[in-house]
């Protein structure tokens, strides 16, 4: 079986989301076919810090070590995933120590510390870092408003447009680790007002120097989106002078509002897929030798372990990646491997 990680290294890394425990169950696999890791969860903060405090008692960095350490050993690259997120993060980070809605400054100042604490464990380890993610609103609004970051630290006093704790972080995110690249990363942000938004998102902060790169999540199915609205969000960002990855790739087998489901995949949709996949890495590969993209990272390795198993539909089976649920190659794999 060829190695994805080598026939795509004149172009591209290809990576792939992973748990301590799919080191092992998905050693193989992950050993042969990528050369870039990502912590599913590890490093979310309700994982990597739920409880108040700043102190190692606060902490819980065994998963994670354990992922980079992995990574290092196998000259794998790691990004970081991720500092500021509405979700998996605890309730604690927004309420005062005395009760009742933290301070801005309160919940900027964990904000601070927690980005802080990441950045100089795994300085030198993980090379780039998801600052921010999913800030922007999916709706009529810019900034996604159900988010206890935009609640507590979302007004913009700077006037520069932004809600400040996005600016924030990425500024305490600079200060840490210099030499680590921040990206913002965000799903939808391929099309439409939604794109826009991250552009000038995106703008704005290279204008100020805190931003390297834009992630552009995919979860997408193998109904949409097209290729060629894709190769569009790619160039637009890239065209920032920005670096460009597909952080979190996988191609449900139902499209969006779908409800119905399969016990084992339709060999018919199993076609499509290998399509879609193909026809989406064709345009990696053109826009990689272009330098316009630099990484292509899968959310997960096979389809045993797959987090749309209970999204958006809890416990319905999806088979959203490249192997399957024994590992084997798809022919969406073949399809991505051969050219
Ligand atoms: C998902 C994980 O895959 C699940 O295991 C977890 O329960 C919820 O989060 N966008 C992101 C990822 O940025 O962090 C999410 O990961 C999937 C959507």
């Amino acid at each position: 079986m060829p190695s994805l990680a080598q026939r795509y290294a004149p172009f591209l890394r290809v990576g792939a989301a992973v748990e301590r425990s799919t080191l092992v169950t998905h050693a193989d696999l992950l050993l042969t076919q990528v050369n870039s890791l990502v912590c599913e969860n590890a490093m979310k903060w309700a994982l990597i810090h739920p409880v108040p405090g700043e102190g190692e008692a606060s902490y819980r960095f065994a998963d994670a070590d354990a992922i980079v350490d992995f990574a290092a050993e196998h000259g794998m690259r790691m990004r970081g995933h991720t500092l500021v997120w509405h979700q998996q993060v605890p309730e604690w980070v927004f309420r005062a120590s005395g009760g009742g809605m933290a301070s801005k400054a309160e919940v900027l100042g964990r904000m601070q510390r927690h980005i802080q604490a990441l950045l100089s464990r795994y300085r030198g380890m993980v090379s780039c870092w998801d600052v921010v993610n999913e800030a922007l609103s999916d709706g009529p609004q810019t900034w996604r408003a159900d988010s206890g970051w935009y609640r507590t630290a979302g007004s913009d006093d700077d006037g520069d447009g932004i809600p400040d704790y996005i600016v924030r972080a990425f500024q305490y995110a600079r200060e840490a680790d210099p030499s680590a690249r921040l990206f913002y990363n965000d799903y939808g942000i391929e099309a439409g007002a939604k794109r826009e938004r991250a552009y000038a998102l995106a703008k704005t902060l290279k204008e100020r120097g805190l931003i390297d790169g834009v992630g552009i999540q995919g979860h997408w199915s193998i109904h949409a989106p097209d290729e060629g609205v894709v190769r569009s969000a790619i160039e637009r960002f890239s065209s920032l002078g920005l670096a460009v990855e597909i952080t979190e790739l996988d191609l449900s087998v139902f499209g969006w509002g779908d409800i119905s489901s399969f016990d084992t995949l339709p060999p018919a949709l199993e076609r499509v897929q290998a399509s879609r996949y193909g026809a989406l890495f064709r345009v990696f590969r053109e826009l990689a030798e272009a330098g316009k993209l630099q990484a292509v990272t899968f959310w997960g390795i096979a389809d045993d372990q797959t987090w749309l198993d209970n999204f958006p539909v809890k416990g319905r089976k999806d088979w959203p990646l490249l192997f399957d649920v024994m590992h084997r190659p798809k022919p969406a794999f073949w399809s991505v491997a051969r050219w």
